[in-house]
């Protein structure tokens, strides 16, 4: 297959984390026989100092010609003002408003031997294996809102549509997988959250009878989350809570860095998959940013859900997924995950990206 992949690296640890998805990614195409095309835009702060806009116009057009996006991150103390018009992460909020990108898909899986990276018992973390999908075009971000310095507001507004679409394609995930989905929300308080329990629960009666659905109260999931997080599989939520809940279910696996995240909406590519935008979860993390020590887990399991709903490459999403394992059981690991397990040994971001690459070849 051909294919051309916007790649959107930003800011802080955003390069070094890509260079290794693409690196990776170069290894699938040699080894299945595909030609992948890398296009290189820039984004967040970097954009900003360039054209003084964080997501470029030409980017944009890029990444929309593109059939798919690998983003890195955005973001950094430079470009830090709460105050300032112009914040680099206006670029995530822009491409996933423009291409339409609806559904944010997390993974949440806690990798065998990596239990004790978890701040939580691993009793409690063993064998996680749940999924958010998130909201990601509607609700508090984008509700109509005003900004003083006496008086603000934004609004949780949802229609219909923006939540039969998105809760049909968590009900159809949850199908292919355990066959149980939470929605997530606060209806004993919130109007929007009223209409967006009623129109979930038709969707799911009307079109999955199959799927066991349950509703449950984000406070209440705040608690389930990190108690009994095994009893998930998949969960959807609108987009305040689901940012939220899924910045604190990146604390089951440990570390952020090994948590990837996949954004689709209705536009399809040229292959008639969804076109989408890859990120891992993680930031741009200034702090360690040029040192070589970032993982770049998350990132080369963003390229593969890459693979897997962009290109419709299951196997080699698969290849990259059991690369990822076995570098992991092989003991190899980046300093945030340091001396997690047995017999493991430190690596730098790009020996990890190696490591994983060679697996795949
Ligand atoms: C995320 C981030 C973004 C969000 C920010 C950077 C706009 O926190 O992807 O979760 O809130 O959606
Ligand atoms: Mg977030």
């Amino acid at each position: 297959m051909d294919a051309t992949i916007a790649v959107l690296a930003g800011d802080g640890i955003g390069p070094e984390v890509t260079q290794e998805a693409v690196r990776v990614l170069q290894v699938v195409a040699d080894r299945f026989g595909h030609r992948f095309t890398f296009v290189d835009g820039i984004v967040g702060g970097r954009a900003i100092d360039e054209t003084g806009e964080p997501l470029p116009e030409e980017t944009l057009g890029l990444a929309v010609k593109a059939d798919a996006i690998l983003f890195g991150a955005v973001g950094g103390p430079k470009w830090d003002d709460p105050q300032a018009k112009v914040r680099p992460e206006q670029a995530i909020l822009g491409l996933r408003k423009h291409l339409g990108l609806f559904a944010n898909i997390r993974p949440v899986r806690v990798f065998p031997g990596l239990e004790s990276a978890s701040p939580l018992r691993p009793e409690i973390v063993r064998d996680v294996d749940l999924v958010f999908v998130r909201e990601t075009t509607g609700g508090l971000y984008f509700g109509p809102r005003e900004e003083g310095t006496e008086r603000a507001y934004d609004t949780m507004l949802y229609t219909r549509p923006e939540v039969e679409r998105v809760v049909r394609l968590a009900a159809e995930m949850a199908r292919r997988r355990r066959g149980y989905l939470v929605s997530v929300d606060k209806a004993n308080v919130l109007a929007a959250s009223r209409l967006w329990r009623h129109v979930a629960t038709e969707v799911v009666q009307r079109e999955f009878p199959d799927v066991r659905f349950e509703h449950v109260l984000v406070d209440a999931m705040a608690m389930h989350l990190i108690r009994r997080p095994r009893d998930f599989d998949v969960i959807v939520t609108g987009n305040m809570f689901g940012d939220i809940l899924t910045d604190e279910a990146s604390v089951l696996p440990g570390s952020m860095g090994m948590l990837p995240s996949a954004t689709l909406g209705e536009m399809k590519n040229r292959h008639g998959h969804p076109h989408g935008l890859y990120e891992p979860i993680h930031g741009s993390a200034p702090d360690i940013a040029g040192q070589g020590i970032a993982n770049p887990l998350a990132s080369i399991l963003s390229a593969a859900l890459l693979l897997r709903h962009s290109l419709g490459l299951e196997k080699e999403a698969q290849a990259v997924e059991q690369a990822v394992e076995h570098v992991l059981a092989q003991g190899l690991r980046t300093p945030d995950i340091a001396g997690v397990g047995e017999n493991t040994r430190v690596v730098s971001t790009t020996e990890m990206g190696k490591a994983v690459a060679e697996a795949v070849g």
